[in-house]
């Protein structure tokens, strides 16, 4: 199998990074307060394998109790427990595409066959056709806002991914920068037959990339199942004191949404006059499309100005099985996204 390639992580300062979807500020002091605290106390018995403070808080914030939470190292593991808790090899998993390229990989892993959902122009998906795909699926993954997308569906158009027999999973790692931000609403939609798993991640709003920690939130039966597929100790000490205290301070997250949203807006606004296609985002980046085509030499210019921005490539997409390929632009600061205009003005004079 070809494994999944991150995102390029360098080391060492002046970089500008835009390429994997980071919040750019810090995260909040308390935070870190409670990070010094953990770290004081005592490391050498192992964690509370259920993380019972963080369940409670993040049940709360999700209105349901705290057995429908599952933590993990990372929203990635939640979906690598969510294939390994239902997925048989040869059973089929399926999502519309472009989205999370992680979802292909993690299949493989798990011997499972994958069936894409194209989305069209607009990024949606022809009804009858995802219900073809989807009905017969052991697992739907729907990220909500979409990556490389950027765009929202509906809990009606989610409706039209929920399998016959398996369950679907909304991927929410970037949901707290949607327009009307949701928490967990579809848990409670009788329609979806509590066969929905949401996924939440601390890597994007909460500023925790660097930490580790990601959540589920679904049906009690079905958590139930997971915590029987997940490693007992799966979250650490550290990691779990530090969500639990980035998800007690909402005020430092929705401030820090605040500014980014704004953000996205001039980047949005600004991107057109060097040539590039924007679509609407509800997320902390924007997908981006150049009039030359040349996104891989743009992407490389950038990255000798010392910026790095996302390179996508996704063969047979769209009704029509052309190829997309695009930039994916994380929303960084103010400063950072003006010093992109600034060498994408230099950079964009090479290629028309
Ligand atoms: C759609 C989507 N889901 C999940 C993740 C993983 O997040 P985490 O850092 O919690 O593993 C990402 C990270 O980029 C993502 O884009």
């Amino acid at each position: 199998m070809g494994g999944y390639v991150s995102g390029e992580q360098p080391q060492g300062d002046g970089w500008v990074k835009l390429n994997t979807n980071e919040n750019p500020y810090p995260p909040s002091p308390q935070v870190v307060d409670a990070i010094k605290k953990a770290a004081g106390g005592r490391l050498n018995v192992y964690p509370d394998a259920l993380a019972t403070e963080f369940r409670n808080v993040a049940a709360e914030l999700f209105g349901v109790d705290p057995d429908w939470i599952l933590p993990a190292n990372g929203s990635d593991e939640n979906l690598t427990i969510i294939i390994r808790s239902f997925c048989d090899p040869n059973d089929t998993i399926a999502y519309p595409y472009p989205s999370y390229v992680l979802y292909e990989s993690l299949a493989a892993i798990q011997s499972c066959p994958v069936r894409r959902i194209k989305l069209n122009d607009s990024f949606q998906w022809n009804a009858a056709d995802s219900k073809a795909i989807s009905s017969s699926a052991r697992i739907v993954f729907a990220p909500n806002p979409n990556s490389p997308t950027g765009n929202c569906w509906t809990a009606d158009q989610l409706l039209q991914l929920l399998p016959d027999a398996g369950v679907l999973v909304v991927d929410e790692a970037y949901g707290d920068f949607a327009n009307s931000p949701h928490r967990g609403e579809l848990l409670k939609d009788d329609r979806f037959d509590r066969r929905v798993i949401v996924t939440r991640t601390l890597s994007k709003s909460y500023s925790l990339a660097g930490i580790r920690f990601g959540f589920s939130v679904a049906d009690p039966e079905i958590t139930a199942g997971m915590h029987k597929v997940r490693d007992s100790y799966n979250c650490d000490a550290i990691a779990a004191a530090a969500a639990t205290a980035a998800l007690q301070d909402q005020d430092w997250m929705l401030r820090n949404r605040e500014k980014i949203i704004l953000t996205r807006k001039r980047l949005l606004a600004e991107l057109p006059h060097f040539g590039f296609t924007v679509s609407p985002s509800e997320a902390n980046f924007v997908w981006t499309v150049h009039e030359s085509g040349r996104h891989r030499h743009i992407q490389e210019q950038l990255k000798r100005n010392r910026i790095l921005v996302r390179f996508m490539h996704f063969p047979d997409a769209g009704v029509d099985n052309e190829t997309l390929d695009g930039l994916r632009i994380t929303v960084g600061t103010d400063l950072e996204i003006e010093k992109l205009f600034d060498a994408l003005e230099r950079v964009v004079a090479t290629v028309s």
